[in-house]
Order: structure tokens, then C-alpha cells, then sequence
């Protein structure tokens, strides 16, 4: 099998367009569903739009850049990537590639969960669905059908990445990305032409100051930009080393990190509208509560077509966590293959064994083990806080020292007479020549800077705030 052998003959996209789609597919998640809309709500409407969308077309897209370019110059996965530049660079690649291995798991327990109630809307159960939580948390606490839907999620997942890279992820996007731009574009507009919604529209999309807590608002931005665009793990190293030289990387992240942004958007039309006309006002829960606890309750004032709603509703949501499921189980299979020197197939063999046996024992977290609390989080919460809140902050401050500052390569070079001369490049112009290789990379300067400098204060503040938001009571 061509794209068995991990170093010999490396997985490739087959053009730009499929590692944009792949790109924006593992962005494109539960984030933009259930966190963006809440964050807007809470910080001011189009005043956290505003801010969100500077930082991600600054600080987000400076990394996107850093880490694509780093995964397409070394052709390898995260460890590789780093080691390519000398042993002591390694262990940041071995960091990041924790975070994959961790987050896996426990998105497929969430994937779960979304599956249930798709089924369940499938089934005519939006009345059922919407009883202020006990539907939900009698799922999630029962004994053994949360486990089920885990399971039928990550074989889902695993005979996709299965199929390989172009067979299996290239397809699944393609079908997948467009129907969730659809589905979600439908429902918004939907909901914003039902009587009343312009309210709930207005307050999502006008600035207001009123009240907002500034230092909040950048924060939560930040983080939240952050965990969408799927930073610090590995993956977008990943991605970017299936990519052909010629295809632009400037163009593709601009373009990967405008579709997750335009999707986070519609989310928010959809959801804040939804509430206002529900309940009255913005929704005040993200994460699972406003899920699969609020948005039953919402979706089921909407009368005959609750149901219909449910459905499409947890499609999308079905999509989004399925495609980004995909490019971290990519990730995981990618960086046992390039590490182990394996096979693909071995390496899918490995990674969907460490899925399976850690997913089994994060959901324990509900029932077996459900009074195991870790820094008072259960185990799911636990992981989520490992990995987003402390790994992803820590590996991005690494691997912007390390190419700001560190990373030195030795290169050969013609000169203007023709004779060979070795120069040494500095990191970050071995990836502005990897970004130059395909388009002009005009604000190389302006990404230095922010490389260099700012990112690495950005994310230093974003961790601590993080590491407060636990310990600092
Ligand atoms: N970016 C995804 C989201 O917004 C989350 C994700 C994290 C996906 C890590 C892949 C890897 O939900």
C-alpha cells in the first residue's frame, strides 16, 4: 500500500484545496458550536467578534503559518519536525504529540454523546430530550450506552483515517465540510427569519461595551482562537508535511482560518437568535449544558419542527466532530508511524487501542470511577484542562522560542557567480523561505516580530490565566 510506508513514501494531498478542506475540517469543531456563541453573547456581541477576528488573522494565523511550514520543509510529524533540527529540539515535538493522544479519547466520548442524539431526534425525541438534564445525565450516568455510542463514534473514525489519507480523509471532507456549511447556514437562517429573532441577531452582531470586561474578552478570545484552530498539537505540523511545495501555505492558512471563522459565526447567528426567541435572552451555558441541556429546551419551542431541527442540528454537530476526530486520529497514527518507523496499518492498530482503553477509562469518570475527582475535575474535564489549558499554551510558547530563537540550519546555496557557499539560516528564515518556495510572503517581518515576541507573551499570559482559573481558587 503506497501510503503504508510513513517515511519511504509519504501520504500526500492531492492539491490545495484538500489540505484547505482537512485544515478547516480539524478547526471546524465543537468549539465553534458550542463555545464561540456563548463567549460572543457573554462578551459583548460584535465587540468579541471584532476582537476575535484580529486575533486570529494576527496571533492565530502567525502560528498556523509556523507550524504548516514546519511539517511541509521537514516532510515529517511533529517529533520528526523538531528533530530534524538537532536531538535537543525533540522533546517539543514529543510534548506535542501528547496532546493528540489525549484529547482523542475524550472527543470521541463527546462524539458519542452527539451521535445519541441525532439518533434520538431521528427517533422523534424532542419533547423527551428537553427535561432540564435528566435525559442527559441518565445517559451519561447509565451503565453501558454511553460506552456503545463511544465505540460505534471512534469505529466510525477509524475506518475513515483507514481508507487513508486521500481515500479516506479527502472524501470524508469533501462530502462532509460543504453539508455542515450548508446545514448550519439553513438552520441560521431559519431561525433569524422566525418573528421576534432580530433582537437575539442584534445583540450578537452589535458592538457593545456596556459592562464588558476587557481583560476577560481578550483572554477567552485568545484561548478560544487557540483551541480552534487546532494549535500546539501536532496536527497542522502534520497536515502541512502531506502538502506539495508549490501549493501556497500563506494563501491555504488564510483561507483554513477564515472558513473556521465564518463557520463559528453562523453558529452564533443560529444559537444566540435560538435563545433569544426560547428564553427571552442571550444563553447564558457553553459546553455540554447548553448541548444537550439548553438547546433541547430551545429547540423544542419551536413546535412541529423541533424534531427536524434536532435532526439537522446534531448532523452538523455530528460533522464537525467527527472531521476534527479525524485529524486527530490522523495525528495519533501519523506520529506512532514516523516514530516507530511502522507501517500505517500497525500504527492505525496502535492508536485505536490507546483510544479504545483510555476512552474506556475517561468515561469511568461517569460511572465506575464517578467519585474520582483529579484537582476536583472529573477524569473528562481533567484531560480537557491537561491537554487545552496547560500542554497546547506550553507547546506553543516552545516551539516559538525554539524557531525565534534557537533553531539554526545549515543550508547550501548558489551564489550570484554560480560557485556553492554554506550559509546558516536562523529559524524563522528557514520557514519564511519555506513560505517563499510557493508564494511572496509579504508580511515576513510583521510575522517575525510576532513570532519572536509577542506570541510567546500572548501565550505566557494565556497560561497563567488558565493555571489561575484552577489553582488560584
Ligand atoms: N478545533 C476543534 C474545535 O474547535 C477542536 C480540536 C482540537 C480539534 C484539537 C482537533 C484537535 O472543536
Amino acid at each position: 500500500m503506497a501510503e503504508g510506508q510513513a517515511t519511504a513514501k509519504r501520504s500526500a494531498w492531492s492539491g490545495k484545496w484538500a489540505f484547505i478542506l482537512a485544515g478547516a475540517a480539524s478547526a471546524v469543531g465543537l468549539g465553534n458550536m458550542w463555545r464561540f456563541p456563548y463567549l460572543a453573547a457573554k462578551f459583548g456581541g460584535g465587540t468579541f467578534l471584532f476582537t476575535y477576528f484580529v486575533l486570529a488573522f494576527t496571533f492565530g494565523i502567525s502560528l498556523l503559518l509556523l507550524e504548516t511550514a514546519l511539517g511541509r520543509h521537514t516532510k515529517l510529524s511533529a517529533i520528526g519536525a523538531f528533530r530534524h533540527f538537532g536531538k535537543r529540539f525533540a522533546w517539543i515535538g514529543i510534548l506535542a504529540s501528547l496532546v493528540p493522544f489525549i484529547i482523542t479519547p475524550y472527543y470521541c466520548i463527546i462524539g458519542g454523546w452527539v451521535f445519541k442524539y441525532f439518533a434520538a431526534y431521528m427517533a422523534g425525541g424532542a419533547s423527551a430530550l428537553s427535561d432540564g438534564g435528566t435525559y442527559f445525565l441518565g445517559f451519561l450516568y447509565g451503565p453501558t450506552e454511553s460506552y456503545a455510542w463511544m465505540l460505534v463514534f471512534m469505529a466510525l473514525v477509524f475506518i475513515i483515517v483507514a481508507l487513508g489519507v486521500k481515500r479516506g480523509i479527502e472524501k470524508a471532507n469533501r462530502v462532509m465540510m460543504p453539508l455542515l456549511l450548508v446545514m448550519a447556514l439553513g438552520l441560521a437562517i431559519y431561525v433569524c427569519c422566525q418573528p421576534g429573532a432580530l433582537e437575539g441577531l442584534a445583540y450578537y452582531l452589535i458592538p457593545n461595551f456596556a459592562g464588558v470586561d476587557v481583560g476577560g474578552l481578550i483572554l477567552n478570545a485568545m484561548g478560544q482562537m487557540f483551541y480552534s484552530l487546532s494549535l500546539a498539537m501536532g496536527i497542522m505540523i502534520t497536515y502541512g508535511s502531506y502538502l506539495d511545495s508549490k501549493e501556497s501555505l500563506s494563501g491555504s492558512c488564510l483561507a483554513i482560518a477564515g472558513f473556521d471563522l465564518v463557520v463559528s459565526f453562523i453558529a452564533g447567528a443560529l444559537i444566540v437568535p435560538a435563545a433569544y426567541l426560547a428564553m427571552g435572552g442571550a444563553p447564558t451555558s457553553a459546553g455540554p449544558s447548553l448541548m444537550f441541556i439548553t438547546l433541547p429546551e430551545i429547540f423544542v419551542t419551536m413546535g412541529g419542527a423541533a424534531n427536524v431541527i434536532g435532526v439537522v442540528f446534531f448532523l452538523l454537530v455530528l460533522f464537525a466532530a467527527l472531521t476534527s476526530a479525524i485529524s486527530l486520529t490522523e495525528t495519533c497514527v501519523s506520529i506512532l508511524c514516523d516514530a516507530f518507523k511502522w507501517t500505517r496499518k500497525r500504527g492505525m492498530i496502535a492508536a485505536f487501542v490507546v483510544v479504545v482503553v483510555v476512552g474506556i477509562f475517561v468515561n469511568l469518570g461517569y460511572n465506575g470511577l464517578g467519585s474520582l475527582r483529579l484537582f476536583g475535575m472529573e477524569i473528562l474535564d481533567f484531560f480537557d484542562f491537561v491537554s487545552n489549558s496547560v500542554l497546547m499554551p506550553i507547546v506553543a510558547l516552545l516551539t516559538c522560542i525554539a524557531v525565534g530563537w534557537f533553531i539554526r540550519e545549515r543550508v547550501t546555496r548558489r551564489t550570484a557567480s554560480g560557485e556553492e557557499e554554506s550559509v546558516e539560516l536562523r529559524g524563522t528564515d528557514v520557514i519564511a523561505e519555506e513560505v517563499r518556495i510557493s508564494a511572496p510572503f509579504r508580511a515576513q517581518k510583521a510575522w517575525a516580530v510576532m513570532v519572536k515576541f509577542v506570541a510567546p507573551v500572548l501565550v505566557v499570559v494565556i497560561l497563567v490565566w488558565n493555571l489561575i482559573g484552577v489553582f488560584g481558587g
